[in-house]
């Protein structure tokens, strides 16, 4: 009887954790990130929301065996940003102006918009010579969507390739946004329901991409890769007291001989606990010929009084409600 009781307990917990895979303790940069299907995350170029205690992680979908006539915005929930459970695809969009067969969708971000109670994704569409510089809006009800295209534009009228995204502590939204012809990035101001770019904000003029801002203890912070392609460089920050400017030179966020340990930005995600606040650096490290591999790199980065650094990637854990992290001992 008791054997037979402690056999079905074994049976349980070997179904419980096939069904759920491992629990993540740690978050290990540049490795394969397992979901809780245990596949690797699908969620590159990608940004983060939090509703409530949930985070809500939407990016890229390259996975293989995806229909190639379609783009992917995968979209992934935690609420201790180490375990991560797959919500689906929340947009599987075909091409919606028209722009051949090698059409781009890139960088996707999601706004929540409380009065609307409207999530809207921004996206960066382009075709393959990366000549129309859009944005694209695609609009849902809930989180996980299903997102669906609402039109697409040059935000101020600008041509926009990557975009970033910052809502600042008082929940504004901004689009940060590259634009080559100005050499430069912008921060611009979205309209009341979000479906639109409305005011530009400031405009850094330094040839960067993979736009990033944080506020941290009264400064803003601004960070972008140079121009490369998907070659990995030596990412940059700024910084200003204010969104509008003047902003500081920009310095290396790392030792420029490593080019950011491989990786470009993607988004400064501002971690505040009971304890601590921990700023992480989100980033991609690209695999352009096998882009479904393509790994992250997050680490909390050293920030405070002007300064911003991003240590040596090794294996860390974050506590979300302390808002303290450690290395893996
Ligand atoms: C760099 C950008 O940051 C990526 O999002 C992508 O557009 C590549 N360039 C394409 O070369």
């Amino acid at each position: 009887m008791i054997l037979r009781f402690i056999t079905s307990l074994f049976f349980c917990g070997c179904l419980f954790s096939a069904a759920h895979g491992q629990i993540a303790k740690e978050i290990n940069p540049g490795e394969p990130w397992p979901d809780n299907n245990g596949n690797h995350i699908q969620a590159h170029g990608g940004g983060i929301i939090k509703l409530g205690k949930t985070y809500y992680w939407y990016g890229e979908g390259r996975a293989k065996g995806l229909d190639t006539n379609y783009r992917y915005v995968g979209c992934y929930s935690s609420k201790d940003l180490m375990n991560w459970q797959f919500r689906g695809y929340v947009l599987k969009q075909g091409d919606p102006e028209n722009l051949g067969p090698r059409w781009v969708m890139e960088r996707p971000k999601v706004f929540y918009n409380k009065k609307t109670k409207k999530f809207v994704m921004y996206f960066h569409l382009d075709d393959k010579p990366y000549k129309l510089a859009r944005v694209g809006i695609a609009v849902a009800d809930k989180p996980d969507g299903p997102f669906n295209y609402v039109k697409s534009f040059r935000p101020l009228g600008m041509e926009s390739r990557d975009i970033g995204q910052f809502i600042d502590d008082d929940g504004t939204p901004y689009l940060i946004f590259e634009s080559r012809p100005s050499k430069g990035f912008y921060i611009a101001a979205l309209s009341e329901d979000y479906m639109d770019v409305e005011k530009q904000v400031s405009f850094i003029q330094a040839p960067l991409e993979g736009g990033a801002i944080v506020h941290y203890q009264g400064l803003y912070y601004a960070i972008g890769s140079a121009l490369t392609g998907w070659r990995p460089n030596a990412n940059k920050f700024a910084t200003a007291t204010t969104l509008a400017g003047p902003w500081s030179e920009f310095t290396d966020i790392a030792p420029p001989e490593t080019n950011t340990y491989s990786s470009q930005s993607t988004m400064l995600l501002k971690v505040e606990g009971k304890r601590s606040t921990t700023v992480i650096f989100m980033a991609d490290q690209w695999k352009p010929s096998t882009q479904w591999d393509s790994r992250y790199l997050w680490m909390p980065v050293e920030i405070g009084e002007g300064k911003l650094w991003v240590p040596r990637p090794r294996p860390w854990s974050i506590d979300v409600k302390k808002g303290t992290w450690r290395f893996k001992l």
